[in-house]
């Protein structure tokens, strides 16, 4: 009787054992980026495959840029049994529905990227958000542009005494086109640079648009634009693109471009002297907030400074530096 006794405790500690081990090794945490096309979001994407390597795993769907399947996929994460969601969102303004729908089945969420607005972030204190600032994005621009002015009079190419240029933006309504852009003019206008912006257009984010842009510009305008600025650099790149078809960065023939990210391929641009500074976009510590806030969620805790290593302000946002990257390779803060 004893023993039968003995043995069945011990069938049942093995069991809960074994279910709890079950249960570990099943825990994930969902990811759902607008799209997987997206050059700094898939560098976003590497880091957190590499990151979650022997830890939580992570489980990566792709929406291709529609809100309504990125709802269907977090929907699909719930009934999975998702410990934390990470979300960068096709449309910030629909953070609202996604935040009600985690609060609901108490599954926390990490949104990056793509910053919420406020009240949305307000609904709920497992909500977090891992950014950078796009106002420093803008200023940093500028900064470098105000320098290569200042040291070449002849960027003046009228001689009018103002800056006649384009901007390459983002997608609407999103918050580092819509700042980049008013922060690099700003700082441009407080380093007393007259400004004339000849013309401004969306290229959503993607290099083959903006190459179409910058043609349109060039046939529009010709010689008389005298830098380009872009919101990114996949876009910086397009830019490169169409000037390279249309005989400038050859016998003498330049024009300053600025981007934004410093993905792998502007550091090339950078080297070659085609493109004039980017802003390092931190994809690998965005990655390591996102990472770190999800596990800390996801195992029941409250994300704290030292256990996700990076200082979080109004409780649930942190903030990742851009760095200014000039065409020496040189990083001013030596990041
Ligand atoms: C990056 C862009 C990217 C966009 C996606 C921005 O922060 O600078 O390159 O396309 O985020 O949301
Ligand atoms: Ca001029």
């Amino acid at each position: 009787m004893r023993r039968t006794v003995l043995i069945l405790l011990f069938i049942s500690i093995a069991l809960v054992s074994l279910s709890a081990g079950g249960e570990k090794e099943s825990m994930f945490i969902g990811v759902s980026v607008y799209r997987f096309d997206d050059a700094f979001i898939g560098e976003i994407r590497d880091h957190l495959e590499r990151l979650s390597d022997g830890d939580i795993p992570i489980v990566i769907r792709n929406p291709e840029n529609s809100q309504n399947k990125q709802n269907e996929q977090i929907a699909g994460f719930i009934e999975e049994g998702a410990s934390a969601i990470i979300v960068n969102p096709v449309d910030r303004t629909a953070s609202g529905v996604i935040i009600e729908k985690c609060r609901k089945a108490g599954i926390p969420l990490v949104f990056f990227n793509r910053e919420p607005l406020a009240d949305d972030m307000a609904r709920w204190n497992e909500v977090y958000y891992v950014g950078a600032r796009a106002e420093a994005a803008g200023r940093f621009a500028a900064r470098i542009f105000i320098d290569y002015w200042e040291d070449h009079p002849e960027a003046d190419r009228n001689g009018d005494g103002k800056l006649q240029f384009v901007i390459i933006k983002g997608e609407p309504g999103h918050q580092d086109t819509e700042l980049r852009s008013e922060y690099l003019m700003k700082t441009l206008a407080e380093a007393g640079i007259s400004l004339d912006r000849l013309d401004e257009e969306s290229g959503m984010w993607e290099r083959g648009k903006a190459e179409s842009l910058m043609t349109q510009f060039l046939i529009t305008y010709g010689d008389s634009i005298e830098a380009v600025f872009s919101n990114n650099d996949e876009m910086a790149l397009g830019a490169i693109d169409a000037l390279e078809k249309a005989g400038y960065f050859t016998s003498g023939r330049y024009m300053p471009v600025i981007g934004c990210d410093a993905i792998p391929e502007a550091y090339d641009a950078l080297s070659d002297g085609t493109l004039l500074g980017t802003v390092l976009n931190d994809a690998e510590n965005q990655a390591k907030a996102i990472y770190n806030i999800a596990k800390e969620l996801a195992e029941g805790r409250t994300p704290s400074e030292s256990a996700i290593g990076f200082p979080i302000t109004d409780e649930r946002y942190v903030w990742i530096p851009y760095t200014m990257v000039l065409q020496s390779g040189d990083s001013e803060y030596n990041h």
